[in-house]
């Protein structure tokens, strides 16, 4: 597959993407920034997040990406009042619902990342099943919820030693984060005006561009998303040789 940029006065509009982009993530950051500045309380900042995740996934499907990955809810941000937490966590709630709702229409194979053991038993289970029955399908999506990635190394490393692994190598430890199977993210999106990493993806990252945009989460569009990719198209990308 080929880019093709459409070039009309100042605008830059990406079409398709090529092999060279094919997994985007997303640290889905200013949601309680966005309502404040509305005099709103932050959860309503939460909600219009969560439509802005459906149509950015909606829209990096339809420019050819193959892999997104989103950062929704992080181990560290549990720190939060309790209000929001609870908010945060029906929405969570309504999104695998509206999961099951909409999976015969979706070309979405879901696929939850982070520490879910701390989730219940009937979440999990649903979570389970929306991963089994959209298997099939070929835009992938990592949710990471309770997603650290100190927490995600150390758990890999866990899960080897159970194995008896006494020495373990990079491909063994690629073989047990959550994501194993997916390639690295090639580009990694930041809205919020943050330059950090926040303990997203730290082993996948190794070698990922980053793009950092002041616009807040909810405001996010699919213009935004084109000048993301069009920043990650004009990079140079040497792993480290010449
Ligand atoms: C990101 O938005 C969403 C989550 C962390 C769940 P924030 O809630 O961090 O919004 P700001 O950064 O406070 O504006
Ligand atoms: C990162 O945002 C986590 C998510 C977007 C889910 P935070 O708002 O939690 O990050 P910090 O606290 O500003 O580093
Ligand atoms: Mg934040």
């Amino acid at each position: 597959m080929k880019l093709f940029w459409k070039q009309k006065k100042q605008k830059t509009e990406a079409v398709q993407v090529d092999d060279r982009l094919q997994h985007i993530a997303f640290i889905m950051d200013g949601n309680g920034r966005w309502a404040q500045r509305r005099g709103m309380p932050r959860e309503f900042g939460h909600s219009h997040g969560a439509a802005t995740f459906k149509k950015i996934g909606r829209y990096c499907e339809s420019i050819g990406i193959k892999y997104m990955t989103v950062y929704a809810f992080s181990t560290e941000n549990w720190k939060r009042p309790q209000k929001e937490v609870d908010t945060i966590m029906q929405i969570f709630d309504d999104y695998i619902e509206d999961c099951f709702a909409e999976m015969e229409d979706d070309n979405v194979r879901v696929h939850f990342i982070g520490n879910l053991s701390i989730f219940s038993d009937s979440l999990r289970q649903k979570m389970e099943k929306i991963e089994r029955e959209t298997v099939h399908k070929t835009f992938m999506l990592n949710v990471a919820v309770n997603y650290g990635g100190r927490e995600e190394i150390t758990h890999a490393c866990n899960e080897l030693i159970k194995q008896g692994k006494t020495d373990v190598t990079e491909a063994d430890i690629s073989s047990q984060i959550y994501t194993a199977g997916c390639p690295d993210p090639d580009l990694i999106v930041r809205t919020g005006g943050d330059l950090r990493t926040s303990n997203f993806l730290l082993w996948q990252s190794a070698y990922a561009e980053y793009y950092f945009t002041d616009v807040l989460w909810p405001d996010f569009s699919g213009k935004d998303v084109d000048e993301a990719v069009a920043a990650f198209y004009s990079r140079k990308r040497r792993y480290g040789g010449v």
